[in-house]
């Protein structure tokens, strides 16, 4: 079986960082120190399973936590959650993307001159909830097309994107905001490592018998590449977490599959399901 795999797959620069930083603070721990993180590290059970085996307990809320130190993941919190961690004195361990980074300081100059914010992106997400809270929670979040008419019309709008966001879902939305303020101001805040990513997914699509995706079922960026490999592949498209989901039996049928992996799965998970594959 011929596998080919996609020139832009698998760890992005900010999961790179958050998994150094956090490696890094675990060689400096003492015995006694407690070191948690606010929510998984990345969206990928293997990967926080490991680190949790190595001292690094997840926990979902800060109220009753009064010692030790936090890290927080490459998504990002909101600026209310610096203040409460400062309070309570804890060590912060900042691993937020410096992508996101930027979308926080964008949203909270913008907001500060009097803009409404709207982010295009998924509610439910942390980073889209961390974002929220760089405006006091006040920004317009938008996910589909199908919600745009929910808008209130504006003097002053601020448009900014989920670094994960697929670029057309980006280029509709906006463009159909634009009429619902007098001012409008976006940014393209989708980051280089998914653009590199989706237009490699989009291109090896196109030239094999079947795509496969690697990813975390939880993983924004993972469901974009699906979904995007589905628009070409819509029956030979394979969302797997590890080498235990591949459909082996399926996999029969073709000669060529590519493969491509979200911006949390390691490299090992990749060449393991890439030498599975490769041996049927
Ligand atoms: Fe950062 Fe983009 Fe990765 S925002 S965490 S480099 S997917």
């Amino acid at each position: 079986m011929k596998v080919i795999l996609a020139d832009y797959s698998g760890f992005c620069f900010g999961v790179e960082k958050a998994i150094n930083t956090t490696f890094g603070e675990l060689e400096k721990k003492q015995k006694d120190q407690n070191i948690y993180s606010l929510g998984p590290l990345i969206h990928n059970n293997q990967v926080v399973k490991n680190l949790e085996e190595k001292g690094i307990e997840v926990i979902e809320n800060i109220e009753d936590l009064s010692e030790g130190s936090i890290i927080i993941r490459s998504h990002g919190v909101s600026e209310k959650i610096y203040e409460e961690l400062e309070n309570k004195g804890l060590n912060i361990i900042d691993a937020t993307c410096p992508f996101v980074r930027r979308i926080q300081n964008i949203v909270k100059n913008y907001y500060g001159k009097g803009y409404t914010i709207a982010i295009i992106g998924n509610s439910c997400h942390p980073e889209v909830i961390g974002i929220n809270g760089w405006c006091n929670n006040q920004a317009i979040i938008i996910n589909k097309e199908e919600d745009i008419h929910k808008v209130p019309s504006v003097d002053k709008l601020c448009i900014v994107v989920q670094t994960t966001m697929a670029v057309e879902q980006y280029n509709t939305i906006s463009e159909k905001l634009e009429n619902y303020a007098k001012e409008v101001v976006k940014f393209n805040t989708i980051c280089l490592a998914t653009k590199e990513r989706q237009n490699a997914a989009k291109h090896l699509a196109t030239k094999v018998d079947a795509m496969v995706v690697i990813g975390g079922q939880h993983s924004s960026n993972t469901q974009k590449l699906v979904s995007i490999c589905k628009k070409i592949k819509p029956n030979d498209t394979f969302h797997v977490e590890t080498i235990k989901d591949l459909p082996i039996n399926t996999f029969k049928k073709y000669e060529t599959i590519g493969v491509t992996a979200g911006a949390s799965t390691p490299r090992w998970i990749i060449s393991e399901a890439i030498e599975t594959i490769r041996n049927i």
